[in-house]
């Protein structure tokens, strides 16, 4: 297989945003020098420094942009998978006695695995609903509830398909029936407009380095009712230190130690990026990235789309006569172009798709360029060229 020398790199093509955005915007930067610029302001536990109150101001950003409240009910993690475990582990917790859970096909590793290690520790049985097309119906879903089921885990958006669940319907039909309801919006926090006031789930999770342009080590959830799940983690919060039971007051009932002001101070300056260039223009601009992407690998012999029309900025594909780690090595070797490759932590969606053999990804931000997709979908048509010979 020939390909182009890699001596002459040609310019960084980022196509990897929906692991984690690169670059962010210059604000984010900005802010978070800033931020360390100055000695910490620690609300409650350290005299006054001059320097903002990160976790306040993140908190309140967060809370007008899901449109949800009380502020102190988003909770700060180190990412989504840090807060999926806080609230499956501390709902099991709460629950005491074993239980039926249901999630579905499209998950990450970082619903499986946490409601596995439950199910092998006889804590939960599990069922998991299979999408249907690239997504999962609640009609789907009503199938596998039965009167012990007490939790449902689902994404908001697949990480491999693109695809974007309907969770108000799901989220009304489970809040009717008392079963509790985890949104990973792990993919789609930034991407659209979450409107949580209108949705009657228990928990949302976000990740602050995705499309919400903060720093990686930054996340969280929402939690509508937090008696809803019991603390798994206790620790210093710098208030009621007399007693050395943890507090229960909120937010610090979820959270211990010292903060990641940081990542907090990268999540205001994110959102405020979101806001001012608006979710309606981002979704734009995605949306022609992902249609430009889309259209020219369509004309490229060898190459199979597994998601055609998806919602989200993420397309997944293979070339055929060539392992999709091995295209991805050569897309970044030899034309400088960061895809994804392998199983996105996402191995029963593999399993569907492609025999549980991966793929290659391709994830769009608010930063790249409809040439960058062009030039993209070039290489690939050469990389798949070469394969055929
Ligand atoms: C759907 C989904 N859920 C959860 C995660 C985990 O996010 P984090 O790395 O912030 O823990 C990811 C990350 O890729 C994801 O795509």
């Amino acid at each position: 297989m020939q390909h182009p020398p890699h001596d002459a790199q040609p310019p960084l093509i980022y196509l990897n945003n929906a692991a984690t955005t690169w670059p962010k915007p210059d604000e984010v930067l900005e802010e978070v020098a800033g931020c360390l610029r100055l000695p910490l302001h620690e609300p409650g536990r350290t005299t006054g420094s001059g320097s903002r109150d990160y976790p306040s101001a993140a908190r309140e950003a967060l809370a007008a942009f899901f449109h949800a409240g009380p502020p102190e009910h988003f909770i700060f993690t180190q990412n989504a998978t840090d807060a999926l475990n806080i609230l499956i582990h501390g709902f099991r917790k709460r629950i005491g006695m074993p239980f039926h859970a249901i999630t579905t096909g499209l998950e990450h590793n970082s619903v499986l695995r946490p409601l596995t290690a439950l199910e092998q520790e006889g804590a939960i049985s599990l069922s998991v609903v299979p999408f249907q097309d690239i997504t999962v119906s609640l009609a789907a879903l009503k199938q596998a509830i039965c009167p012990e089921t007490r939790l449902v885990v689902m994404t908001h958006g697949s990480n491999v398909l693109g695809s974007v669940q309907d969770i108000r319907p799901i989220a009304e039909y489970l809040h009717a029936n008392d079963i509790f309801f985890i949104v990973d919006g792990a993919q789609t926090a930034g991407h659209l407009p979450v409107d949580l006031s209108d949705i009657p789930l228990g928990a949302f999770v976000f990740t602050g380095h995705k499309a919400l342009f903060g720093i990686p080590g930054i996340g969280g959830f929402f939690i509508a009712d937090p008696d809803a799940v019991a603390i798994t983690r206790q620790g210093g919060t710098g208030t009621d230190s007399h007693t050395l039971a943890h507090p229960f007051g909120m937010p610090m009932r979820f959270e211990t130690g010292t903060h990641n002001y940081p990542g907090m101070a990268s999540l205001c300056a994110g959102i405020r990026f979101i806001t001012s260039t608006g979710l309606d223009a981002i979704g734009k601009k995605n949306q022609d990235l992902t249609r430009t992407f889309i259209r020219e690998l369509r004309t490229i012999r060898g190459v199979t789309i597994y998601n055609e029309q998806p919602d989200l900025p993420v397309v997944s594909f293979d070339i055929a006569g060539i392992e999709n780690h091995e295209a991805g090595f050569i897309m970044a070797r030899a034309y400088n172009i960061i895809t994804r490759t392998g199983l996105h932590c996402a191995p029963l969606v593999h399993e569907r798709i492609d025999g549980g053999n991966g793929c290659v990804r391709a994830s769009f931000s608010y930063f790249n360029t409809c040439d960058e997709c062009r030039a993209a979908a070039d290489a690939i048509r050469e990389v798949a060229a070469s394969a055929d010979r």
